[in-house]
């Protein structure tokens, strides 16, 4: 897979939406697991249904199902194999799992309808998109799994990832969907006049599930240290946190009027975001990227810009041939940005000891 593609494709494993949470694990009857993350527009060819919002296109930023080798993780977590492995903190988190204490959590009150219906105007369609977004993503993984079950008429496309990747992907998709929850959370409650639906209200107690689906994948990553300790792994980590930076910055830059909306830079917003998944992740991975340098927000602008190009290209009426040969230049811009932002200096990091996370940082 070229860099750019696999980039962009990593990078939505929890951006898709704008909560950008996701699915982590869906069991299905023992060996079969799929990783389904996010919304999935470009695998179904179903027709939409009526009254549906436009169909999102396919592009590099399209969230994928992703699959990978059951054989490689039955021979990493089986216990009978892999004598060392200390099952203690995968049985608390689990357990933790099923106590499920946001359970409960959401009550739809008429505070919902009532400010429902107070959003009007260009607001209410870009709050709706969002909405859906976000909730056909937090849905695709159960979506996913009945259709399986059902025979499946519809064919899926799965992206394949070895297990080490998906617990790379998975942890730093988890640890960036809590710091966006709680960062809008943060924001919200210290401007309320933006609060334009009760639903932000629910955030704090809910990105701590993102933060528990991402202390599993840490564990699971400590109980492999081989993914963690070479210099393989360091490119690796700095891959996939480029990927998912990268990823979200750009999707969110073709939405500001969603942040903006809310009170929000969509650009301060995203940079806080990154910094703060950067440090949690700084904890876990061998290397990290170097975010705080001014250098990296620079070169991200110039992918912003890039990406903007390639959009109004696509959408303008030039015939496809012509198209395809200014896309070039472009590609190859974004391309050798992604290379460049990867080449920085990179901020060794990383710990094999437990470290619990305490996010401390207040937006
Ligand atoms: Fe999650």
């Amino acid at each position: 897979m070229a860099a750019a593609m696999s980039a962009a494709s990593v990078g939505n494993v929890k951006v898709g939406g704008f909560l950008g949470s996701s699915r982590g694990f869906q069991a299905n009857r023992g060996r079969n697991i799929v990783f389904s993350r996010k919304i999935m527009a470009s695998a179904t060819k179903e027709a939409p249904r009526k009254g549906a919002k436009e169909a999102m296109k396919d592009t590099l930023l399209t969230p994928r199902f992703y699959t990978t080798d059951f054989d490689e993780m039955e021979q990493l977590f089986n216990t009978e194999i892999n004598k060392k492995l200390n099952m203690e903190e995968f049985e608390a988190l689990v357990a933790e799992f099923k106590a499920d204490y946001n359970q409960t959590h959401f009550v739809r009150n008429p505070e919902f309808k009532a400010a429902a219906d107070k959003i009007t105007g260009p607001m209410r369609k870009i709050f709706v998109e969002f909405l859906e977004r976000s909730c056909t993503a937090e849905s695709q993984g159960f979506c996913s799994t009945r259709s399986w079950e059902e025979g499946s008429r519809v064919t899926r496309k799965y992206t394949f990832f070895k297990p080490q990747f998906i617990f790379y992907a998975t942890y730093l998709s988890e640890k960036i969907g809590y710091w966006r929850y709680i960062t809008i959370y943060r924001h919200l409650k210290a401007n309320p006049d933006y609060q334009l639906y009760p639903i932000f209200k629910y955030f704090e107690n809910w990105c701590q599930d993102e933060n528990r689906h991402g202390d599993f994948f840490s564990a699971l990553l400590k109980a492999q240290p081989q993914f963690l300790n070479d210099w393989k792994a360091k490119l690796w980590a700095r891959f996939f946190c480029l990927s998912v930076y990268v990823t979200m910055y750009l999707n969110d830059c073709q939405r500001t009027a969603f942040y903006e909306g809310i009170g929000l830079d969509t650009k301060d917003f995203d940079m806080h975001v990154i910094i703060e998944t950067n440090k949690t992740t700084a904890r876990i991975f061998p290397a990290v990227l170097d975010v705080e340098n001014p250098a990296f927000k620079e070169k991200l602008d110039e992918l912003v810009v890039l990406n903007q190009k390639l959009i109004a290209l696509g959408d303008s009426t030039t015939p496809a041939p012509l198209k395809t040969l200014q896309r070039l230049p472009l590609i190859a811009g974004m391309v050798s940005g992604i290379l460049s932002l990867y080449l920085m200096t990179p901020v060794e990091s990383g710990s094999l000891d437990c470290v619990d996370f305490e996010p401390q940082v207040v937006y």
